[in-house]
């Protein structure tokens, strides 16, 4: 579904590259990167908005009000949005009907909304009169968010997985201990994503030796206000005792070593965006399943030498099966330092154009801090 160059006007063009890339500055999960921009008559890019994740404003209602601060009027424009506008009462209200009551003409989206309950958006804005065209940067918009749209269509959530590594890729020392390999800038970066998944999910290894309580907490050890849901995935029981556990009716035991198996019991709990915190059985076979979207690695400039690998076999023996996996732009760039730490943020290769971008994107190499001191204490 490669739309006809000609169909558009150079400056819709633009104003969708401007739109796809202002959808990176979005981060990955449960919602898809959306950017759009407002265009005059005349072609002139009037406002640019995009999606923050779950819960903020979609990237249509997000360029309106920018629009409306600015105080420009925008009856009778063009958006141009790198995802068909949603019709569904979602937690912000439906961007068809935003689009709808601000006067917009036209709308240029790239690639429909593959939900059903969101879908007809296209359909709600041309019974209300609105010009609707599609297909504008179809491959861009679709590889934009290829791994979300993958989730969806398997209806199992997005998954980030999050590995906190030395050097030589250690996890723990020999003798078991683990916290902190990272720095504390990290461990905020850490605490600031469990506050925006749905759930957290670790073995029960982890459990059994770390007693973790995987909550998203703020700098001072206080509780966020939004807690992940807590799941923990293995055969053997939980204690009693467990911090997991918790008070707050907010833990799930799945009894299960299938990756899939455990995703699908938390898409049926509605949960859409899971983050898999380890240790290295958990975090080997959800990347040997191919059910990882998201990988984040904080890498302490630390060696072990000896002690728990981050992964074990991935069932790869030849070097033409490895995992090649990409840098990924979005929500905040490929690489950061955090602290004595590098962030490092990368895509699935699944899917993946086969041409591999190996190179690292310098202009992303922000220092966030200084040396860090390493700290210890429970998870
Ligand atoms: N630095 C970090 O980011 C980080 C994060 C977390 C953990 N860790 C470290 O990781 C270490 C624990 O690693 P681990 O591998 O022992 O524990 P784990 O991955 O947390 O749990 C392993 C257990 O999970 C169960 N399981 C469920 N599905 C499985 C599957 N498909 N394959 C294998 N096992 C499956 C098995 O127990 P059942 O018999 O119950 O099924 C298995 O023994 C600890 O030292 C911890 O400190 C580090
Ligand atoms: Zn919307």
């Amino acid at each position: 579904m490669t739309a006809d160059p000609a169909l558009y006007t150079p400056a819709e063009s633009a104003a969708m590259d401007a739109a796809l890339t202002a959808a990176l500055a979005g981060p990955r999960g449960a919602n898809p990167l959306v950017g759009a921009v407002i265009l005059s008559p005349e072609g002139a890019q009037l406002a640019t908005g995009f999606h923050r994740g779950a819960g903020t404003a979609h990237a249509e209602a997000d360029a309106i009000s920018v629009a409306r601060r600015q105080g420009t009027d925008i009856t009778g424009t063009t958006m141009v949005v790198t995802l068909e506008p949603c019709n569904h009462e979602g937690r912000t209200g439906p961007c068809a009907q935003a689009i709808i009551a601000a006067g917009i003409a036209k709308v240029i989206y790239a690639v429909d909304d593959p939900h059903d309950p969101a879908a007809g958006g296209a359909r709600t804005l041309r019974a209300a009169g609105v010009d609707v065209r599609s297909g504008l940067a179809f491959e861009r918009a679709r590889d934009l968010n290829r791994d979300w749209f993958d989730a969806v269509a398997a209806k199992r959530p997005f998954v980030t997985l999050h590995i906190a590594q030395t050097l030589d890729s250690r996890i723990a020392a020999a003798d078991g201990t683990s916290q902190w390999i990272s720095s504390p800038e990290s461990l905020a970066d850490n605490h600031g994503l469990r506050g925006l998944i749905d759930a957290i999910l670790v073995g029960t290894g982890t459990v059994l030796i770390d007693n973790p309580r995987l909550t998203a907490r703020t700098a001072d050890g206080e509780l966020s206000g939004r807690q992940p849901i807590r799941a923990v995935m293995g055969l053997r029981d939980v204690p009693d005792d467990a911090a997991v556990r918790g008070t707050d009716g907010r833990f799930v035991h799945l009894p299960t070593r299938d990756p899939a198996e455990a995703l699908g019991a938390l898409f049926d709990q509605g949960i859409r965006h899971v983050m898999v915190e380890g240790g290295s059985s958990i975090l080997s076979t959800f990347l040997a399943a191919d059910l990882v979207d998201e990988l984040i690695v904080y890498l302490a400039p630390t060696l072990l030498g000896s002690g728990t690998p981050a992964l074990n076999d991935l069932g790869i023996t030849t070097l033409a099966d490895a995992q090649h996996w990409s840098w990924d732009e979005a929500g905040g760039g490929a690489v950061r330092t955090l602290g004595n730490d590098l962030r490092l943020h990368l895509r699935s290769p699944r899917g993946a154009a086969t041409t591999i971008k190996n190179s690292i994107p310098q202009k992303n190499l922000v220092s966030h801090g200084e040396a860090a001191e390493y700290v210890t204490g429970g998870h």
